[in-house]
């Protein structure tokens, strides 16, 4: 069998910063594990703007669609604010998205305990947390037709539409579902069922889709109700599946539990393919950080652990995930810290290639 195949985007910014501190944790897992990665790679982002005039060139798309996985850096910067929108650098992750049709993203909310001062919670709060959201990411209101801004009689008005068909709660219940199975096997599904009929037909089909799955606990929760549970005490959930709207804000709300945005990885999956692995970006939360960019003191951990999750969700190595988030905890325990880390008087913050340089060394130490 061929080795599993990645398709590395760095992009913008912090993008190629951080991944090449990825780029030394796969060629350590290829001498030290003997797991060896087919890795290519492109442009997208401003980057391929400047190279090719478009911010994801067809041949990119076409071999995004073939690989494995893509790990993504980062996209866009101050130098294409002023480009048409047809071409700015955001467009190219979007349309990575939507032709990849990526419909289930996840968003873990992990709590390092090194860390767990960071959070604006209690410590006791969030310490220990492990929570994923799913949020369904290709449909609903920032997609519904009709949409725009109309006249009607002397004002305008502005319109967009929630929609879900069954087979799109289908399947990111079914996602979820799977993930719950591989974690705690405990899922809720929020929605807003008392007042919207999306939300009722989405908690009817996530009830059917619970069938095949009678090992996970399934329950059900308004969203506005899951907010402030989120707050009240996240340790209750295990795995969260969402809409787009209610998941884009829920996802960055229990994010923001645990701190740095340099931290937070995410995945974005799509349907199977013909090898019976999902489509697959994989790319940290942040952007492309241009405050920083350049100086080496971005946080490679949100990329690092998007990497993880590659090796849990894509290549089913999910020993080899847990060794390198292990990596990372060991190394936040340590004491070790890029800038955005720092809380404690007197630490004097790591670069970026030499945090990675500490993961690797955390590595070596777990065999
Ligand atoms: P941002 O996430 O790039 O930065 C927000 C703040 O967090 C900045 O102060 C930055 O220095 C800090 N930060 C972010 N990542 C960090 C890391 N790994 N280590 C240390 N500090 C980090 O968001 P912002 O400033 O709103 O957007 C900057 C550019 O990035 C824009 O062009 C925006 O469109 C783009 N962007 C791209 C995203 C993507 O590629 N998925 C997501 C969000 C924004
Ligand atoms: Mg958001």
């Amino acid at each position: 069998m061929s080795n599993p195949s990645i398709l590395i985007l760095p992009g913008d910014g912090i993008g190629p910063e951080v991944m090449a501190e990825v780029k030394k944790v796969i060629t350590w897992y290829g001498a030290k594990r003997d797991l060896q990665f087919d890795v290519s790679d492109d442009l997208v982002g401003g980057a391929a703007y400047d190279a090719h005039g478009t911010p994801l060139h067809d041949d990119t798309m076409a071999k995004a669609q073939e690989v494995d996985a893509v790990l993504l850096g980062a996209v866009g910067g101050p130098k294409y604010d002023a480009l048409d929108f047809s071409v700015k650098p955001e467009r190219g992750l979007l349309r990575l998205r939507k032709e990849m049709d990526l419909f289930s993203n996840l968003r873990p909310a992990q709590c390092f305990d090194a860390l767990a001062d960071f959070s604006s919670l209690k410590k006791d709060v969030v310490a220990g947390l492990d929570i994923m959201i799913v949020r369904e990411l290709t449909s609903g209101i920032y997609f519904g037709e009709p949409r725009g801004i109309i006249e009607e009689g002397n004002e305008r008005v502005g319109i967009n539409t929630q929609r879900y068909t069954e087979s799109e709660i289908d399947r990111v219940a079914r996602s979820a579902f799977e993930l719950a199975m591989r974690r705690g096997k405990k899922l809720c599904s929020m929605e807003k069922a008392n007042v919207m009929e999306s939300g009722i037909l989405w908690r009817e089909v996530v009830t059917e889709v619970a069938k095949d799955y009678p090992e996970v606990e399934l329950s059900h929760m308004y969203a506005d109700a899951g907010a402030m549970q989120l707050c009240r005490w996240p340790k209750q959930f295990d795995v969260i599946v969402t809409d787009n709207l209610f998941g884009d804000l829920l996802s960055d709300a229990a994010a923001m539990l645990t701190g740095s945005l340099g931290m937070l990885p995410s995945a974005s999956l799509g349907a199977p393919m013909g090898n019976g692995r999902p489509k697959a970006l994989y790319e940290p939360v942040h952007g492309s950080a241009p405050d920083i960019a350049g100086q080496g003191k971005a946080n490679p951990i949100a990329c690092v652990l998007s990497f993880a999750m590659a090796l849990r969700y894509s290549f089913d190595l999910g020993e080899e995930a847990d060794r390198l988030e292990k990596a990372v905890e060991k190394v936040l325990a340590d004491g070790v810290r890029t800038a955005d880390l720092l809380g404690e008087e007197g630490v004097t913050p790591v670069t970026t290639s030499e945090m990675g340089d500490a993961i690797l060394n955390a590595l070596d130490a777990s065999l």
